[in-house]
């Protein structure tokens, strides 16, 4: 059976935590789908982890739906969830009406997620889900803010911790059927875990949480730097490389093709 939104929340009910990976292309997410994760995020970190851009922000909608179509041809049981990129959704609730509207019909994707809370974005999230769009939403470190906050842990003070508390609790009340729970303190984590119904999915935010994310290149070890809070499962950039390396060298030594790869 296919996952849903509500699948999540009975998860969260029973206790069963809900793993969730980045993907971004129709390879990866095949690969994700089969290991069995439960949700898959064709997160904006892409600009960075596959477009080799510095930060988040330069995403399109237009590169944005590229991706997220060939991750929908790939999937047949994760829920899909979509990233709306940096402003292509911050100007109003019709342009963020605009832009989920397009995801969901032109990609097949069953949600969007969105960064931020109250009160500008729940009242986004409302709208949205008043018209049958599931949102995710994203609080703590949000990286379409990088200028304003950096990538530094947020809601280390009372007063910064009891504004994501109440960020969330926002997006709770607007609908959102979960909430992404980015680089926070692992007490403030577990604080908002007990506080809400739906499920939080943390990144850098302790074990406390419904839920886990990585972004895969982080886990597969193909990232540029690994975030303090992300473990690479995998050496994929040393594994890469030497084959590409071993390809190299067998062609340049007229190893490759021979045998059972030249037969006509
Ligand atoms: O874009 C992304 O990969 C994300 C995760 C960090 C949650 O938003």
């Amino acid at each position: 059976m296919a996952v849903t939104t509500q699948q999540l929340l009975q998860w969260k009910n029973q206790g069963r935590p809900i793993v969730v990976l980045t993907a971004w292309d129709y390879a990866l997410a095949q690969l994700l789908d089969r290991a069995g994760v439960d949700a898959i995020l064709v997160g904006d970190s892409l600009a960075m982890v596959t477009l080799g851009y510095e930060t988040t922000l330069p995403l399109t909608l237009e590169e944005m739906l590229h991706h997220a179509k060939a991750v929908r041809r790939a999937v047949k049981q994760a829920l899909i969830v979509v990233d709306l990129p940096f402003l292509t959704y911050q100007e109003s609730y019709q342009q963020a009406m605009h832009s989920a509207g397009r995801v969901l019909k032109e990609t097949g994707a069953q949600a969007v997620k969105l960064e931020g809370g109250y009160p500008a974005m729940a009242e986004t999230v409302g709208r949205l889900v008043q018209a049958g769009i599931p949102v995710l939403g994203h609080v703590g470190l949000t990286p379409q803010s990088v200028h304003q906050l950096g990538y530094r842990q947020q809601g280390k003070t009372p007063d910064t911790g009891e504004r994501i508390l109440s960020e969330a609790h926002a997006l709770e009340q607007a609908g959102a059927f979960a909430v992404v729970l980015e680089h926070i303190p692992a007490s403030l984590a577990e604080q908002i875990t007990q506080k809400l119904t739906i499920p939080t999915i943390g990144i850098g935010a302790g074990p406390y949480c419904d839920g886990q994310v990585l972004v895969t290149a982080d886990l597969l070890g193909l990232s540029e730097r690994l975030p303090p809070f992300a473990k690479a499962y995998a050496n994929l950039k040393e594994t890469i490389t030497q084959a590409v390396a071993d390809f190299s060298r067998e062609v340049r030594d007229g190893q490759f093709p021979n045998g059972s790869n030249a037969k006509k």
